[in-house]
């Protein structure tokens, strides 16, 4: 961890995927069927999801995260020359059954006996992200699963953190935001958050407007820090 300055917490938000959710456990069941292509489609999958995102944000052209999951994963099987209606079929359902990633449910619950709101805040839509949550059982363990969807337009948009604040009712100073994208925990950051940037994939720093103080590398050292604040 590289720096910790924690005030009085009163929820820690969480993204969902590649935070909680493994999105490439999305694809490694499907591996016998993609071969060579697996890590690539993963990779490609992933990378046009984020960007259509984005984009469908900037032209106002909001559309539910499943329908842009699938195209992405259109454009990735194009790209790759699969075509193959039965596997798309499969890899979209993979989508609900993500593996959480191992140290996920003893920290939400140990957040949760502590005393402190837990939720996730995710682009998901709001069928999707509840069968993953509840497949992956961590559901119990959360008091809310906030989409974007309420408010028509993807991370990191303000409205969409604001949206946690809202329906959580408790002021951003007091919200701990737990990301692994750089991007979105600079967004929570830039928004008002205290952000706790969960770096597991090894990435280097986003040059732009916000500081990600708080660095970490598993879920599992979050709570000690979060706890710690609470006297
Ligand atoms: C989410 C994406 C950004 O869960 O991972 O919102």
């Amino acid at each position: 961890m590289s720096e910790a300055r924690f005030e009085k917490f009163e929820a820690c938000v969480f993204d969902a995927y590649g935070t909680l959710l493994d999105f490439n456990s999305a694809t490694s069941p499907a591996k016998d069927a993609l071969g060579m292509h697996a890590e690539a489609l993963s990779n490609i999958w992933r990378q046009k999801q984020l960007e259509y995102t984005w984009l469908r944000s900037l032209m106002g052209a909001y559309a539910p995260f499943w329908q842009v999951t699938g195209e992405a994963l259109d454009y990735a099987m194009d790209a790759l020359g699969l075509a193959d209606d039965e596997l798309r079929e499969r890899l979209m359902h993979l989508y609900l059954t993500l593996d959480p990633f191992p140290e996920v449910p003893t920290t939400l619950k140990v957040l949760k006996q502590a005393g402190i709101k837990t939720a996730v805040l995710t682009n998901g839509s709001p069928e999707m992200i509840t069968a993953a949550c509840r497949n992956a059982g961590i559901d119990a363990f959360l008091d809310a699963i906030l989409s974007v969807d309420e408010v028509q337009i993807y991370k990191p948009h303000p409205s969409v953190y604001q949206l946690a604040v809202d329906r959580l009712g408790v002021a951003k100073e007091r919200i701990s935001f737990q990301s692994s994208n750089a991007w979105d925990a600079v967004g929570a950051s830039h928004f008002g958050f205290h952000v706790v940037w969960c770096n597991r994939y090894d990435q280097c720093r986003d040059r732009l407007p916000a500081e990600l103080n708080t660095v970490i590398k598993s879920l599992a050292e979050l709570p000690p820090l979060v706890l710690k604040s609470e006297g």
